[in-house]
């Protein structure tokens, strides 16, 4: 046994393996520990706990590295493309010229919904957030694609993660068309992914949609910031999800609503928002102040990880992205300029410093996304649009795992020991 992890507990040496990968913190073996001791570790926001082993994306949060098969988020975001990006993420390698092309085609093949899935869209209310109806159509899909639910089967595995790579663009633009009132467009695929996808979301049937290049430019490298992120909580819920055998569209159904709470990929939207409440510069300090405060819950939305204790790669793109975007289309935005200042104010202040709270992947999207025509809440809709190729990736790792099994946590348990039931007349 190479080097080991020794334990004294309840009057016992335990030994355990240490484990390590290619690069990154090593990791004790703990699988025997409650055989060996009768006792479980305690981690419940798994601060300290790897949850499977993954070739897909390495993150150094301290170092504020992000690398998706190896390379680097900012190379991918500069010289890739989205479509690119999820042939890395699903294959482990970048395709040659014919095998993106191959791929593209075959996604492109994918993108329609079956005909009676719009049907769902008519019983939300027009003001239903997309992320609700997200997780109802998603959801579904098993209903129409029983041919591609079968998880043991690689082939069907195969199509079910082209038609959620596929289907999700699709899906999006017609939450946000039915919240308008405008009619859903189908895709149109001599497009780009991206283009069928702004096409989707902005075009009219009276008329041609041409598709912005620069526009289309910034939202593919936005879907390629969002598009894996390690065992983040949306992830490890696909993949909770995944270790029962459910389908991958009910799966992928479960990562979409956990991507939804504020404290994950719904920061998005409650970043923006709390830019527009902050208002002008002048009334940062006030924000910053109540950021501090313990006994106020108001949190600067869009700073902060749980692994980045530096600045987040991807905000860097994404701020670069806004001024890009910005610059092409002649337009500002008083709200970037205090984001901005947010920004140099919170990372001079000890309490951010010592804590090492940075802008995360949350806090500029949403700038671009306002500025390119999306309402805030269609912001997540966008991030699970995205990052559900990730999803996908992730399911596959763990399902094609001939180690996989069930997760099944256990607890430390507080509540009453055993006592006998009292009738109702004698309490
Ligand atoms: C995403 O995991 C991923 O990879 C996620 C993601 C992905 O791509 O999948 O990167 C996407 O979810 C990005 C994060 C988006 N969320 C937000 O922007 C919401 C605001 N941020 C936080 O709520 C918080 O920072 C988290 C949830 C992101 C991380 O929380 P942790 O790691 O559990 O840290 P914590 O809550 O224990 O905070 C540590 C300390 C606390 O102070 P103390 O109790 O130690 O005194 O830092 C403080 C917190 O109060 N703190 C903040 C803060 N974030 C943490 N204080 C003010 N503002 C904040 N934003």
């Amino acid at each position: 046994m190479g080097e080991t992890a020794k334990i004294s507990v309840a009057g016992k040496d335990v030994e355990n393996a240490v484990m390590s990968g290619t690069v990154g913190p090593d990791v004790i073996d703990i699988r025997k520990l409650y055989a060996q001791t009768g006792m479980f570790t305690y981690d419940p926001g798994f601060t300290s706990t790897a949850s499977c082993d993954s070739a897909i994306t390495y993150i150094d949060g301290d170092e504020g590295v992000l690398l998706h098969r190896g390379y680097p988020i900012g190379q991918l975001a500069e010289k890739s493309s989205f479509m690119e990006v999820c042939y890395l993420l699903l294959n482990g390698e970048l395709p040659s010229k014919d095998e993106l092309g191959t791929f593209s085609h075959t996604i492109s093949r994918h993108t329609m919904l079956h005909e009676q899935l719009a049907n769902f869209y008519s019983g939300f209310r027009r003001d239903a957030h997309p992320m609700a109806i997200m997780c109802g159509v998603v959801g579904a899909l098993s209903a129409f694609y029983a041919d591609s639910a079968d998880v043991t089967d690689p082939y069907q595995r195969m199509i079910a993660s082209h038609r959620l790579i596929a289907k999700m663009p699709t899906i999006a633009a017609m939450a946000y068309k039915y919240s308008i009132g405008q009619p859903f467009m189908h895709p149109k695929n001599d497009l780009s992914y991206t283009g069928n996808f702004l096409r989707m979301t902005f075009g009219v049937p009276a008329e041609e949609y041409v598709v912005d290049p620069v526009i289309e430019k910034a939202m593919d490298r936005i879907f390629i910031l969002h598009a894996d992120h390690e065992q983040n909580a949306s992830t490890s819920t696909v993949r909770l999800a995944g270790s029962s055998g459910a389908n991958p569209f009910a799966c992928i159904a479960a990562g979409i609503a956990c991507l939804w709470g504020p404290a994950h990929g719904g920061a998005n939207e409650a970043a923006l928002n709390m830019l527009h409440e902050i208002g002008t510069p002048d009334k940062i300090p006030e924000y910053i102040a109540r950021a501090k405060d313990k006994n106020d819950p108001f949190r600067l939305m869009g700073f902060g990880h749980r692994v980045y204790k530096n600045y987040d790669p991807r905000a860097t793109v994404m701020q670069q992205t806004v001024r890009e975007v910005f610059k092409a289309m002649n337009v500002s935005d008083p709200v970037f300029d205090t984001a901005l200042k947010l920004e140099e104010i919170a990372l001079s202040d000890p309490y951010f410093i010592e804590k090492k709270l940075f802008p995360n992947v949350d806090f500029y999207s949403g700038i671009i996304l306002s500025a390119i025509g999306f309402p805030t809440t269609m912001f997540t809709a966008l991030f699970a649009l995205a990052r559900t190729v990730g999803w996908v990736a992730q399911w596959n790792e763990m399902i094609s795992d001939p180690q996989q099994k069930i997760g099944r946590p256990r607890q430390l348990y507080t509540g009453a020991t055993e006592r006998d039931y009292v009738p109702v007349e004698k309490r």
